[in-house]
């Protein structure tokens, strides 16, 4: 079986204020063809058999109401706590059969593209099957340090690097041959599992002893909590020498942070004035003067005003408001 697995359990906390820990942005319904929650439900239904939402407990009703909309068969996995994207992915190849195909994918990107998006897929499941651990490479447009690099030769991995600091994510885009890894990935389940204890043993046991007591029923938080969080990135994407990459076409934004937000408003013929200042959330007339690639996030109880190159650490802002709660 080819499964869907959808990993809906961040709180999108770079996009603060429009994303909130009630109403995540991946619910939000920011475009007319639905939420990014849906959209990436659709894209999918006709190139897998089941989906797998892992999520929290609070997203969980948006999820399934989301799905409700959708004819095909699908299975939540709650989280007690969020361990990250090893322990999310971990839960859900526990929950498959080991020849089943898993694509992972985040529920909050906007990709366009239907036939190449299904042609990229297709490939990827391909390579799966062969037991590859599959990426999909996007050619990067400029040095984001909040992205996954791919170093690769046609569909070889000669590295993979998360997060890179400025100065390393700009010799990669100079040396021309490295790619962003999009967020997605493909493999069987047994393939994932059997990698992940050979790197991070320490989280696959504890994620599977979290599993077996959800199979009893309970959800137990002090149990999840001793689950290492550690990203699939670090944990099995950086180490393992089964990743392939699938170079694909469509057109891919992650609307991760407000600058991937600002190219993709920038793409739709959003106004930005001569500086490259924006506003958004707001029509009240907004004057900038002296300040250059600025952007304001209005909200009913915050206004953001953050620097472009700078959107990475709006997460802090969110960390601290979180603190303090
Ligand atoms: N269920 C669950 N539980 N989902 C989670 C958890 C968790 O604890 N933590 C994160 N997620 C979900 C997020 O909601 C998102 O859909 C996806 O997993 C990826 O997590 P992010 O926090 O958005 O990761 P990132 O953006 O920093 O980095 C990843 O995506 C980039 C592209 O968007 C990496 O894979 C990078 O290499 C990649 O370039
Ligand atoms: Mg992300």
């Amino acid at each position: 079986t080819t499964i869907h697995v959808i990993l809906s359990g961040g709180v999108g906390s770079r996009l603060w204020p429009l994303s909130r820990k009630n109403n995540p942005k991946q619910y939000l319904p920011l475009f007319n063809e639905g939420s990014l929650f849906a959209m990436t439900v659709q894209r999918n239904t006709a190139l897998t058999s089941k989906v797998i939402v892992v999520g929290n407990r609070d997203n969980y009703i948006l999820s399934r109401e989301a799905l409700a909309n959708h004819d095909i068969p699908h299975q939540h996995i709650i989280e007690a706590t969020p361990r990250n994207t090893a322990a999310a992915i971990a839960f859900a190849a526990l929950a498959s059969d080991p020849d089943d195909i898993l694509l992972v994918t985040p529920s909050d990107h906007v990709i366009l593209g239907d036939e190449d998006y299904a042609q990229s897929i297709e490939e990827g499941i391909r390579k799966a099957e062969e037991g590859y651990i599959v990426t999909f490479g996007i050619s990067p447009t400029r040095p984001e340090t909040g992205y996954g690099y791919i170093e690769y030769e046609q569909d070889q991995v000669l590295s993979f690097r998360e997060k890179p600091n400025h100065d390393t994510a700009e010799d990669f885009i100079e040396r021309g041959n490295f790619l962003w890894n999009s967020g997605m990935f493909c493999f069987r389940a047994d393939v994932l599992l059997e990698e992940l204890y050979r790197f991070e043993p320490a989280i696959y046991r504890a994620a599977q002893d979290v599993w077996k007591q959800q199979q009893e029923g309970r959800l137990d938080e002090q149990l999840s909590k001793k689950i290492p969080s550690m990203s699939i990135d670090y944990a099995v994407m950086e180490r393992s020498k089964k990743i392939r990459v699938v170079k694909t076409q469509f057109q891919w934004s992650d609307l991760g942070s407000f600058e991937s937000l600002y190219d993709y408003f920038i793409s739709t013929g959003y106004p930005v004035d001569e500086h490259g200042n924006m506003v958004i959330g707001t029509d009240l007339y907004t004057a900038f003067v002296g300040l250059k690639n600025t952007i304001i996030v209005s909200t009913q109880d915050a206004l953001l005003m953050v620097q472009k190159e700078k959107s990475q650490d709006v997460k802090k802002v969110y960390n601290t408001l979180e603190k303090h709660q």
